[in-house]
């Protein structure tokens, strides 16, 4: 990420500024002439909370700030096209309001509203903004979590936008290693053999169809002295692409953004990057299983036996319920960790999109504790968490006449099965993260951008810095 955030000791000159307050009162020091003042409070009259003053070879941008931390990441987006179409390159945020949480979320919407993925454009057009400077009552290690959350969710953004041409199971552990020494976090990689040797049968069925062989990918973070023994561990989708296999889905939209379909990984590799950068003091580890899905005369097909990495057999109804078989296996393989905590995260079922949309997280789990503790992340950094019902007997839609379990529930409740089915791989307190929804928008949605918003990382960022 090239946008660098840095504590300014000083008011700047002659440079521009962005005031944040929460009325005019708050900046009566300010040096404004009688014009600029009047401008102001006709605009406040307006009911506008957002003003724009130019004084030639710099801006004003003066901010009324609310208390209601996501409008005001919504006002730092508005203002972020008059930035970049004025090709500001430098500027200060000066917080008049004295509320340090509401100045971070403020620049947390303008650096996520400067993210852009240029790489396949002949002519690229970057924005101009490379740094902005902050002058509040917060310090530098405030600045330094808030910029590693933000290069976290720019990591999980590129690898979402990245297009399955280019990003393959092998390529996407090749960009899991870069980032690993980049950020300081170690990376394993099992090649196909190793995973054979594991007998991880769900990654191995689901990789059956596809050109490339599927990896695993073991991503570790553990200081010295880590506040937990027992790792949080995290589990990411990495399926990089999902036609539906021999089950293929219709070609008509459902296929054109199943290059999504790692963005459960993608948030699980932008949180240790950005727990990496952050130096968080706690050990942390992500598996991530990878490998695309789609038919070919080897593809795995309805109706097939597999069995997965813990010796529990499968029958497979449906090729495009493939995510749930990879993340099987690696939610049993995360049982050798001891874990203190499980999360996984998922563009796992359709069911989850349609019944809460863009707009959150579809959550379920049998840790109360980390429920509540994520809940509260989420809506303190607007990645919302909606929790579905996890009964026992939603169970009952995965028995099968053939095998321990099926891959397919019933008609209804699909968010749930598709849970439940994951829960069946574990033995130590679990949460499962459904992000079918909102790990991606075709058209531009706010700070979160066009393409790969990078939900999760936020999220999973607060959390655990809550247990630092
Ligand atoms: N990758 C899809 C889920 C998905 C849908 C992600 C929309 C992002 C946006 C998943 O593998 C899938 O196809 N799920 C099926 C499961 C069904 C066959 C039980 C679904 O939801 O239709
Ligand atoms: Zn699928
Ligand atoms: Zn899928």
């Amino acid at each position: 990420m090239d946008l660098l955030l840095s504590l300014s000791k000083q008011l700047p000159k002659q440079e521009s500024m962005v005031l944040l307050c929460k009325s005019l009162s708050d900046i009566a020091d300010f040096s404004l002439s009688k014009d600029e003042k009047y401008y102001l409070e006709s605009s406040i009259k307006k009911e506008q909370n957002s003003m724009i003053i130019n004084r030639y070879d710099y801006y004003l941008f003066i901010v009324i700030c609310s208390d209601d931390l996501e409008k005001i990441r919504l006002s730092a987006h508005d203002l972020h096209s008059t930035i970049s179409k004025e090709k500001i390159k430098s500027l200060t945020v000066v917080d008049y309001s004295k509320n340090k949480s509401e100045c971070l979320a403020f620049i947390e919407g303008l650096a996520l509203s400067n993210y852009q993925f240029l790489k396949y454009f002949s002519n690229k057009n970057p924005h101009a903004l490379k740094s902005i400077k902050v002058h509040f009552e917060g310090s530098s290690e405030d600045l330094q979590h808030l910029q590693a959350s933000i290069m976290g969710t720019y990591v999980a953004r590129d690898l979402v936008n990245e297009p399955f041409s280019y990003l393959t199971a092998p390529q996407y552990s090749i960009d899991i290693k870069r980032l690993g020494k980049e950020a300081g976090f170690s990376v394993k990689v099992f090649q196909k053999n190793k995973i054979k040797d594991l007998k991880m049968g769900g990654l191995l069925a689901v990789n059956k169809g596809s050109m490339d062989p599927p990896t695993f990918n073991i991503l570790e973070w553990k200081p010295n002295g880590a506040k937990n023994e027992a790792p949080i561990v995290l589990v990411g989708k990495g399926i990089v692409y999902d036609t539906g296999g021999l089950s293929l889905k219709p070609t008509a939209n459902s296929m054109d953004m199943m290059k999504c379909d790692m963005g459960g990984s993608a948030a699980v590799v932008g949180t240790l990057y950005a727990v990496a950068k952050a130096k968080l003091n706690l050990n942390v580890v992500g598996l991530i299983p990878a490998t695309d899905n789609r038919p070919s005369g080897n593809a795995y097909a309805p109706g097939d036996v597999i069995t997965m990495h813990n010796g529990s057999s499968v029958e497979v109804l449906n090729t495009d319920a493939e995510g749930r078989l990879i993340l099987a296996d690696a939610l049993s393989y995360a049982k050798k960790y001891n874990p203190k905590i499980v999360i996984d995260l998922a563009t796992l079922t359709g069911a989850a999109a349609r019944a809460i949309g863009k707009q959150g997280i579809v959550a379920m789990g049998n840790d109360t504790e980390t429920m509540a503790e994520l809940k509260a992340s989420g809506n303190k950094v607007h990645e919302r968490i909606a929790e579905l019902p996890f009964w026992e007997e939603y169970k009952e839609d995965l028995k099968s006449s053939i095998a321990d379990l099926k891959n397919l529930g019933g008609p209804e409740a699909g968010a749930i099965t598709a849970g439940k089915f994951l829960e069946h791989f574990t033995d130590y307190p679990y949460t499962h993260l459904d992000i079918a929804g909102p790990a991606f928008t075709r058209h531009p949605l706010n700070f979160r951008g066009q393409g790969g918003t990078g939900i999760g990382v936020r999220l999973l960022f607060d959390y655990l810095k809550q247990q630092n």
